[in-house]
C-alpha cells in the first residue's frame, strides 16, 4: 500500500511548494517592502543533501508535485543541480518552478535538461515604465527569460498577472493578446493580505469576476482544464489556443481542495498560505533524526494544517511576507 498524507479536513496533501530562498531580485510593491534586510541567514538555510532528505520522505510519504519557488528561486546558486536531485528522486512525478523570470535567460535550458516542464512566471505589466514601478526592476530581462523558456521548450509556461486597480488592471486585454501571440497560459490572481506590503495591495483588489465578465463581451469563452497541481479555473478563448486561469483566493477560496504545504528556505513546513501554522524540521535534521523519525514528524506536521485562511474575516491578522513562502 502507498502511503498518503491525510489531513484533520480529509484532504490528500500530495503537493510540496518548496522555497529554495527567501531573497528576491525584485521588490514587487504586493509582496516585499523597498529596502527590507530581514532575510534568513545562509547558516539557516537547508542545504541541498538537507533539502533532497526532506523530499525524499514526503515523495514516501505520497507527495507526487514539487513546485520550487523563492523569493525568487534562480537567485540560489546551483538551482539547476537541486532541480536533478529532486527530478531522481522516486514517486515525484511533476516538478515545476515559479520564477520571476530576471535570471531565467541565463538559466532556462540547464534548468529544462534537469527534468523541470512547467514554468510559471511572473509578470504584471507589459508596459516598460509601469513594469518599473510595480517591480522596480527591468520588463527586458524578463521578456528575454520567456523567450528563453519557450525556445528551451517548456510546456506550458504559464504568465501570472496580479490584477491590481489603478495600477495594472488596464493591461488585461494586452496581455490577453501578448498571450495568443506567443502561446502562453495566462493567470489572473487576486491580491492577498499577506504582511504589510500585501495588505497595502488589498487597496487594490479586483474580484476577478469583474475581469471576466469585461472579457466576456469581447470573446466567446468556454471552460477548460490544464496540467497543474493549483487552485486556477479555467476558461478557454473560443478560436484560439489561450486558456486564462482564475486565482480567486478573496472572491471564491479553493480551501476545500487545497492539496499542499509549504517547507521555506529555513526548514519550516508552513501548513497553510495565510494561517501560522508550521512546524519546525530543521532542528530535527540537524539533531541527526532518522528516516522514520522524519516521516512521522512530517505526518504529525499535516494534523496542524488549517481549514482555511482568514483573509475575509481578519483583513488585519499579521501573516508573514508572501516572499517567505513564494506564494
Ligand atoms: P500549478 O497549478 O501547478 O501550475 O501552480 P500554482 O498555480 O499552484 O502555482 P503558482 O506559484 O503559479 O501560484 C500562483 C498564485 O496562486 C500565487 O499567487 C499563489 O500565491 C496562489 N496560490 C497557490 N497556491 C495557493 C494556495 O494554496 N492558497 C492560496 N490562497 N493561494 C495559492
Ligand atoms: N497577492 C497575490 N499574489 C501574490 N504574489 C506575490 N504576492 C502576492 C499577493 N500579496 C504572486 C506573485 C507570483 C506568485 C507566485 O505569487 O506575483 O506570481
Ligand atoms: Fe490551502 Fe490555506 Fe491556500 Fe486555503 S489558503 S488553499 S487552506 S494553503
Amino acid at each position: 500500500m502507498t502511503s498518503q498524507l491525510i489531513d484533520p479536513f480529509d484532504r490528500t496533501i500530495d503537493y510540496l511548494r518548496l522555497s529554495v530562498t527567501d531573497r528576491c531580485d525584485l521588490r514587487c510593491f504586493y509582496c516585499l517592502p523597498k529596502g527590507f534586510k530581514d532575510f534568513e541567514e545562509p547558516e539557516d538555510w537547508l542545504t541541498f543533501d538537507e533539502i533532497e532528505r526532506v523530499i525524499r520522505a514526503f515523495g514516501a510519504l505520497g507527495t507526487r508535485r514539487i513546485r520550487i519557488t523563492g523569493g525568487e528561486p534562480l537567485v540560489r546558486k546551483n538551482l539547476p543541480e537541486l532541480a536533478t536531485r529532486l527530478h531522481n528522486l522516486p514517486g515525484i512525478e511533476d516538478l515545476s518552478l515559479s520564477t520571476n523570470a530576471v535570471k531565467l535567460a541565463r538559466h532556462a535550458e540547464a534548468l529544462h535538461t534537469s527534468g523541470v516542464r512547467r514554468l510559471n512566471i511572473s509578470l504584471d505589466s507589459l508596459d516598460h515604465d509601469n513594469f518599473q514601478k510595480i517591480t522596480g526592476g527591468k520588463l527586458e530581462k524578463v521578456l528575454a527569460g520567456l523567450m528563453a523558456a519557450k525556445a528551451a521548450g517548456f510546456t506550458p509556461i504559464k504568465i501570472n498577472m496580479v490584477v491590481m486597480k489603478g495600477i495594472n488592471e488596464h493591461e488585461v486585454e494586452a496581455m490577453v493578446d501578448f498571450c495568443i501571440e506567443h502561446d502562453f497560459t495566462l493567470r489572473f490572481i487576486e491580491t492577498m493580505p499577506m504582511g504589510d506590503t500585501g495588505r497595502d495591495a488589498v487597496d487594490h483588489y479586483v474580484d476577478l469576476q469583474t475581469v471576466r465578465a469585461k472579457l466576456e463581451q469581447r470573446f466567446e469563452m468556454i471552460p477548460s482544464v490544464m496540467p497543474g497541481g493549483g487552485p486556477a479555473r479555467y476558461m478557454q478563448i473560443a478560436g484560439t489556443d489561450l486558456r486564462i486561469g482564475f486565482i480567486t483566493p478573496i472572491s471564491q477560496h479553493f480551501c476545500e481542495t487545497c492539496n499542499r504545504v509549504r517547507l521555506s528556505v529555513d526548514g519550516t513546513l508552513y501548513l497553510c498560505l495565510g494561517q501560522d501554522n508550521k512546524f519546525e524540521l530543521r532542528p530535527l535534521l540537524r539533531d541527526g533524526i532518522s528516516d522514520d523519525g522524519l516521516q512521522d514528524a512530517i505526518r504529525h506536521a499535516i494534523t496542524l494544517k488549517p481549514e482555511r485562511h482568514e483573509f475575509n474575516e481578519q483583513p488585519n491578522q499579521i501573516v508573514r511576507f508572501m516572499s517567505v513562502t513564494g506564494g
